[in-house]
């Protein structure tokens, strides 16, 4: 029988139980369903709304289904609907009357409310703990690297030189704003909604600065309408945890094309590539594509909750359900994404020697020629032409710059003399981009100083799970 039967003349339907149930994928909140009672419970003893004995039966009684779901024990039942009624109906057929007096001064709308934000709030940590294990992979490869001179590309043009420390570096300031993003959002969703009842609060005198606080929230949510309908913080943490995979997504394409024979920058262990079942020779970046490949599923889940939560009115909707798969799917995918990129960029190998191959043609040390001329007295934009004029002359006799004799350049502008060799050596032109956030070695050692101390503060204290 339905906890809600009363007022029905019949049960309903087995297709609208099929369609209306939320406990195939809510029974995942049964731990933090579990804590919310607990606290509630407590809270209505304190304020003499139940008696002191049946919150110790309600205490010992949540504590028991709790170890039984955990052994596997706790049957879920659909005509129950969701994880919140499993739990009380088991809890009344094993404590009796007691269990009947959990639900007052709560409605399902404030419990799942507060269910739903311990959940999102319990596992941020866990991203966040993920994604500095990945800062400290770029940490360690970027300080090999500090000297290894590769093209930087725009356009997927060899652009300028740079060091592959430089590039990783770039990387690791992309996901230090992921980790700031996902800490705001903790801050913002610190505030708790049991109380706000079915929207309108209850007559019942309850205290909820004391769930609020024994729960661990800052403060109780301000009002109560809001407190029932408010998802923001699940958006706010598909927001956040869409960026974050845009900028895997970025990095993994990087990889797929470093290791590509037209690249061959770097080469994959093989514990994280995949082989063909006809081309013998393939090693294939699986990892990575399906990193980038799985970006799709979780912007999915953000445009899955933006729509349902749209032009949805005050307060409570039955819509708000499908609020949970796309959070669950969305983590699930992140927290399984990256600890294994960041055991793929742990174990890759780099092949300094093809990046400064590939660096030696392009022309990527032609600003620098340009520079050279410029610290000479040349202005700038007449530099500029004259490189470029350089450079069609090298094309068509397939030379670098580097290669032209110095009568040839003095036939070009007499303002070159014999060092303009030493401008252009690459391993100069990088070293020489000292400007601050460059990739000359004393900045890129800056970089990840600063790196690694905000991972040392940034390292969330105790990892719950
Ligand atoms: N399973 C529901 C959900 O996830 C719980 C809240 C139900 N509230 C209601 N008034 N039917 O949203």
């Amino acid at each position: 029988m339905k906890l809600w039967s009363g007022r029905f003349g019949k049960d309903t339907d087995a297709l609208v139980d099929a369609l209306n149930a939320s406990i195939p994928f809510d029974q995942r909140l049964y731990k933090e369903d579990i804590q919310g009672s607990q606290a509630h419970a407590a809270m209505l003893a304190k304020q003499g709304i139940i008696t002191k004995e049946d919150n110790e039966a309600i205490q010992k009684g949540l504590r028991q289904i709790l170890l039984d779901i955990e052994k596997g024990e706790m049957e879920f039942k659909l005509d129950q609907e969701d994880i919140h009624m499993n739990i009380e109906s088991r809890l009344t057929e094993q404590i009796g009357q007691a269990g009947k007096r959990l639900h007052t001064g709560r409605s399902r709308n404030d419990q799942v409310a507060l269910d739903f934000r311990l959940f999102v709030r319990r596992h941020i940590p866990t991203v966040i703990s993920q994604l500095l294990q990945l800062e400290k992979a770029i940490c360690q490869k970027a300080a090999q690297h500090k000297n290894t001179v590769m093209p930087g590309y725009t356009h997927l043009q060899r652009a300028q030189p740079i060091s592959f420390a430089q590039h990783l570096l770039a990387y690791g300031a992309m996901l230090k704003r992921d980790v700031t993003r996902l800490e705001d959002c903790l801050e913002r969703l610190d505030e708790c909604p049991l109380g706000s009842g079915a929207l309108a609060g209850t007559t019942y005198p309850i205290d909820r600065h004391q769930t609020a606080q024994a729960l661990g929230f800052a403060a109780p949510m301000e009002n109560s309408l809001d407190g029932v309908s408010d998802r923001d913080y699940a958006l706010e943490l598909l927001s956040d945890l869409s960026i974050l995979m845009m900028h895997l997504s970025r990095f993994s394409e990087e990889i797929i094309l470093w290791c590509s024979w037209e690249f061959k920058f770097i080469e994959l262990d093989d514990a994280y590539s995949t082989g063909s079942s006809i081309m013998p020779q393939k090693k294939n970046p699986d990892v990575a594509e399906l990193v980038r490949g799985k970006t799709g599923r979780v912007y999915g889940s953000l445009i899955t909750l933006l729509t349902v939560m749209k032009s949805l009115p005050l307060a409570y909707n039955k819509d708000m359900q499908e609020d949970k798969e796309p959070v669950f799917d969305a983590l699930d995918t992140v927290e399984m994404c990256l600890p294994v990129f960041t055991a793929m960029i742990e174990t890759m190998k780099v092949l300094p020697e093809n990046m400064r191959r590939a660096a030696g043609h392009g022309f990527i040390n032609a600003t620098d020629c340009a520079d050279y001329l410029t610290r000479k007295g040349l202005p700038f934009r007449d530099a500029y032409t004259l490189v470029g004029q350089l450079v069609a002359q090298c094309t068509a006799q397939n030379k670098t710059l580097e290669e032209l004799t110095l009568p040839e350049l003095q036939k070009a502008s007499p303002l070159f003399e014999e060092d303009i060799y030493q401008s252009l050596n690459l391993e100069n032109c990088m070293a020489l981009r000292a400007s601050y956030g460059g990739p000359a070695p004393a900045e890129t050692s800056r970089q990840i100083e600063n790196l690694e101390q905000f991972i040392a503060e940034h390292t969330p204290k105790e990892e719950s799970k």
